[in-house]
């Protein structure tokens, strides 16, 4: 499925869709830096009822929330070095329980990262930006009932 979302808002509104549906999974952010990635975890994050503020983890690398229906992990690993680190990171704790996982540049998790339920492609279209969203498994397809359903208006 493509999305086209004109400005930061409509990245924020595809977020609030997906936590319509929000389970325990794993997500995917691909994108070049700036591509809206953080942008579209703030929307999901403050849907689910979260009102402070929604920080990239630039530098401590994964952000918890305790969320309903199930907590959420907020990864970003740019500045990871080595797949490895990411036992440090208490990856093995966010596995243990069921939770969602929405993690920024995962290639450099590779190998040691869960797959992907749910991948999310965020790409620079002009001012603008596209995504494509990509379920792997059932509860990817399930992450994606709501947005098919409730959001004609930015998808295409
Ligand atoms: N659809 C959009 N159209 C225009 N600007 C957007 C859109 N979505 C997000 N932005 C803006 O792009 C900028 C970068 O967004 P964001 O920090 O979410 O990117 P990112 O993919 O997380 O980057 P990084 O890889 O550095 O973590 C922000 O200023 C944000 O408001
Ligand atoms: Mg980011």
């Amino acid at each position: 499925m493509r999305c086209e979302l004109p400005d930061a808002d409509a990245t924020e509104q595809l977020g609030a869709r997906l936590a319509e549906s929000v389970r325990p999974a794993v997500i995917y952010l691909r994108g070049d830096l700036g591509a809206g990635k953080t942008t579209l975890v703030r929307g999901l994050i403050h849907a689910l009822g979260y009102t402070g503020r929604v920080r990239s983890p630039t530098y401590t690398l994964v952000e918890p929330y305790a969320c309903e229906p199930c907590p959420v992990f907020h990864l970003d690993l740019y500045r990871l070095a080595d797949p490895e680190e990411l036992e440090w990171l208490g990856l093995r704790d966010m596995l243990g329980e069921p939770a969602l996982l929405i993690v920024e540049w995962p290639e450099r998790g590779s190998g040691v990262l869960p797959p992907a339920d749910l991948t999310v492609y965020m790409e620079y279209s002009g001012n603008a930006r596209l995504a494509r969203l990509v379920p792997a498994t059932e509860a990817g397809k399930l992450l994606l009932g709501t947005v098919r359903s409730r959001t004609p208006d930015i998808t295409r």
